[in-house]
């Protein structure tokens, strides 16, 4: 592996060659001729890099967006994340690295579906008269990540972890079933139709990026 003064001394190397050669040289300090395939290779190692990550994307967004209107997608999401905690419950003190593995798991999706609710929903949940059910939801989401930040730095073989997780998917289902069955439900009804495909778009929109 090449070490930092090694990268230098081989700078330096080249800038001494550039100035004994002079303006005569001709070439270029980045070499396009030479180094052209080597860039060409690297930007299409990133292109395909892109696309997998959009590929992913596409993949994970889908699969929640395919559950149809807004409400619905966020149903389908609290489960997907319940079906996490479960798992997680599933584990006993020796699975070390798939408990580590999960948590990793559910940090992403509960940090997705939290974009998607304080971007998206909770905005428009105030612009239609429910401020308090959005500012109590919104601070549960402060408690959902004081969770993650505990469960992180326990160690994965804590006789507590699992009870800590049990706690936790507690405040989770509970916040789940306030907004599946009384926030949400009063927030369509307030819509009309359009007004309803515009959050759906605007959630999925969303939900894209941190997909
Ligand atoms: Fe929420
Ligand atoms: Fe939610």
């Amino acid at each position: 592996m090449a070490t930092r003064s090694g990268n230098r001394g081989s700078n330096s190397t080249s800038s001494t060659n550039r100035k004994s050669g002079g303006s005569s040289s001709g070439v270029s300090a980045f070499k396009w001729g030479e180094s052209g395939p080597i860039i060409g290779a690297a930007l299409a190692g990133a292109a395909i890099g892109i696309a997998a990550n959009f590929g992913r994307k596409f993949v994970t967004q889908a699969m929640s967006a395919a559950a149809g209107d807004w409400d619905e997608v966020l149903a389908t999401e609290h489960d997907m994340t319940l079906a996490i905690f479960d798992k997680l419950l599933a584990t006993d003190q020796t699975q070390t690295f798939k408990r580590t593995m999960l948590l990793k798991q559910l940090t992403h999706a509960l940090d997705k579906h939290a974009h998607e609710e304080e971007m998206v929903i909770y905005p428009a949940l105030r612009a239609a008269g429910q401020k308090v059910e959005a500012d109590e939801l919104n601070g549960e989401h402060g408690y959902v990540k004081t969770f993650l930040f505990e469960l992180d730095r326990m160690e994965r073989d804590d006789p507590f972890f699992l009870e800590k997780v049990r706690e936790f998917r507690g405040l989770v289902a509970q916040h789940a079933k306030m907004e599946e069955e009384e926030v949400y439900p009063a927030l369509k009804s307030s819509l009309d139709e359009e007004q309803n495909a515009n959050l759906t778009a605007m959630m999925n929109r969303d939900g894209f990026w941190q997909a």
